[in-house]
């Protein structure tokens, strides 16, 4: 069985990282969404409630959570993957922007596990300008965020 992990803060899922739910799971078997717990960053979202929302949104897609599970972990990214027996981490791309910091931690993960390789896929380029930190902003500002993330963000982003 081809398993991936697609690892990351989610703080809220976009469609854009749906966008590449739905491709990675058109090429693994399974895709486990890994949510960090120990994030640098200070998220908006508390923990349950991003597993929460992402397993909602998931519903979203066309067939729902087939082929896709949610967990959140902490540590290294490519520890979880040798405990999962993934082989692929997966990444989204969205413009060169992402790609330089996206190549370091492709690159230091190799050197933790050799074994393991990043696999990226590009973004819908309709969602290539959308990312959590502008979401986040243009609803704390009222903004209209309904074309940027799933249903499941938008209920919860109600006042
Ligand atoms: O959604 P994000 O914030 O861009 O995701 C970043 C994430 C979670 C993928 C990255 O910070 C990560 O893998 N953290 C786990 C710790 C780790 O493995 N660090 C070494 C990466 S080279």
């Amino acid at each position: 069985m081809r398993r991936a992990v697609y690892p990351g803060t989610f703080d809220p899922i976009t469609l854009g990282h749906l966008d590449i739910v739905a491709r990675a799971r058109a090429v693994f078997d399974l895709v486990t969404v890994a949510v960090l717990v120990n994030s640098r960053k200070q998220p908006s979202m508390d923990l349950e409630t991003r597993l929460q929302v992402i397993r909602e949104s998931l519903d979203e897609l066309p067939g729902g959570a087939q082929g896709v599970e949610v967990i959140s972990f902490e540590g290294l990214t490519v520890e979880l993957a040798g405990q999962l027996d993934a082989t692929s981490i997966v990444r989204g791309l969205r413009a060169i922007s992402d790609f330089e910091s996206e190549l370091q931690m492709a690159q230091l993960n190799r050197r933790l596990a050799p074994g393991i390789d990043t696999v990226f896929f590009m973004t819908d380029i309709e969602q290539a300008y959308v990312s959590s930190t502008m979401v986040r902003e243009i609803a704390s500002l009222g903004g209209d965020v309904s074309s940027m993330v799933p249903n499941a963000v938008i209920r919860r982003l109600r006042p």
